[in-house]
């Protein structure tokens, strides 16, 4: 059992992308940067925190699978803004919605009722079976505000001694940048320099039922919650064995520890299925939802509980200015019925299908593992290649994707792509990957 100060890296961990490093050489192709893109690059070199690498590519447009960059070209967007963009840029029911409720009610705070929450709440709890739900911003604030729950539910319900409580994460875990989160992470590029951290959390391996039940057998009294992502994305797309999250969820009943369902990023039809946890048929005490929750117009996200959990939180404990303002709603409304209306859990499941088996087809030498469900994937790439040059070279050929975790790289476009599309991103990838 490691600690937050135990913390081993692992080989896998080491060095994450997400953050600025020193400029790589640009590789030789016929895309020429144009002084609009430079002009771009520049101002937010200058006057923006680098806490960023982005690609170098500057856009100004985006619509449904595709992106313009300031020089006019064409990409398809195989990053989705990291899944907050499953329903497609701009989508124009989403963006309708959006106009609508702008000009009728923006923010009230929550220091009053409005008219559109009740209707958001009562639509988004049957949707998903669930008593209740807390309404927050970002993803790394549901998955915060979800903690803040599981440590309130073991204080009052479970009975665990004040400020004794435990929170356990799996190895890999990404949940956000606060404090909170990078408490949990095993990534020294995350929690790096910015201790002291979060008392009262715990990491484990991911994907191991026996390590976890021997954790739940030693220390259940004061465990509050195990909190997982039913894939890990930003780990670089790990699938955990079937049978994990079934397996997880009878160990939690079993110890009655909370089972926190992070699926900011994995929820709502990316991988398949509304829910990634949907593959086992499994329920999480607490599910939190983020990014396509709005359909990449506006920060909204989500915790869902049944009220023995979320009843533990009382007036004055817990809120946010903007979370469950009638904008915010609207929108979640509104994209969650498209993704409803459009098929997007089937569409992704299918076009998820047709992507890795093309991508399966790529020379073994390149890509040593191809993994994914629906339309969160990944390629693992051979160590004598650099991913970044590759996602530069894909961006020369018109496909916008990006590293993660060095030597993978992440393949999640919108879910409205088409089956034509999917079959022109597997020819551009292929031949990319030629070229090399
Ligand atoms: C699984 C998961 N949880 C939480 C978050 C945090 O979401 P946000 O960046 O909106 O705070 C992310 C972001 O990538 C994520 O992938």
């Amino acid at each position: 059992m490691l600690s937050r100060m135990q913390i081993i890296p692992t080989k896998n961990l080491i060095s994450s992308v997400r953050h600025l490093s020193v400029a790589k050489p640009a590789v030789k192709s016929e895309f020429s940067v144009g002084s609009k893109s430079q002009e771009v690059f520049d101002r937010e070199a200058k006057y923006g925190c680098h806490n960023y690498h982005p690609l170098p590519v500057a856009l100004a447009r985006g619509q449904g699978v595709h992106v313009w960059d300031v020089e006019g070209r064409r990409y398809f967007d195989f990053l989705s803004a990291y899944s907050a963009v499953n329903q497609g840029h701009c989508h124009p029911r989403i963006i309708d919605t959006m106009k609508q409720q702008s000009e009728i009610l923006t923010l009230t705070s929550r220091a009053f009722y409005s008219t559109a929450l009740g209707e958001y709440e009562e639509y988004i709890t049957k949707l998903f079976g669930y008593d209740k739900v807390l309404p927050m911003n970002t993803g790394v604030e549901a998955c915060e505000s979800a903690v803040k729950l599981a440590r309130k539910w073991a204080y009052t319900v479970k009975g665990i001694p004040q400020n004794q409580a435990t929170v356990v994460f799996a190895d890999g875990n990404f949940w956000g940048r606060t404090l909170a989160a990078i408490s949990s992470s095993t990534d020294p590029e995350s929690y790096g320099g910015f201790g002291p951290f979060m008392p009262g959390f715990e990491t484990i391996p991911y994907n191991d039922l026996k390590v976890l039940e021997e954790k739940l057998a030693k220390d259940h009294k004061n465990i509050a919650a195990f909190m997982i992502e039913p894939i890990q994305g930003e780990a670089g797309v790990f699938v955990p064995d079937a049978g994990y999250l079934k397996g997880v969820r009878d160990l939690c009943t079993k110890y009655n520890v909370l089972w926190i369902a992070d699926e900011v990023q994995t929820g709502l039809a990316r991988t398949g299925r509304m829910l990634a946890c949907d593959y086992e048929n499994v329920r999480p005490d607490i599910v939190t939802l983020g990014k396509a929750l709005s359909g990449g117009v506006y920060p909204v996200s989500a915790v869902l509980a049944d009220d023995e959990i979320m009843l533990s939180i009382k007036p004055g404990q817990h809120g946010s200015t903007y979370g469950g303002n009638p904008l915010a709603v609207k929108i979640a409304i509104t994209s969650l019925e498209v993704i409803k209306d459009e098929k997007l859990v089937e569409n992704a499941d299918k076009m998820g299908t047709i992507l890795r088996r093309e991508l399966n087809k790529l020379p073994k030498e390149v890509v040593k593992i191809v993994r994914g469900k629906g339309l969160l994937n990944a390629i693992v790439i051979d160590a004598k290649y650099d991913a970044w040059d590759l996602c530069m070279k894909f961006r020369d050929n018109g496909l916008l994707a990006k590293p993660t975790h060095g030597d993978k790289i992440r393949f999640a476009p919108p879910l409205v792509i088409n089956e034509a599309q999917v079959l022109e991103c597997a020819h551009i990838i292929a031949k990319t990957i030629q070229q090399l």
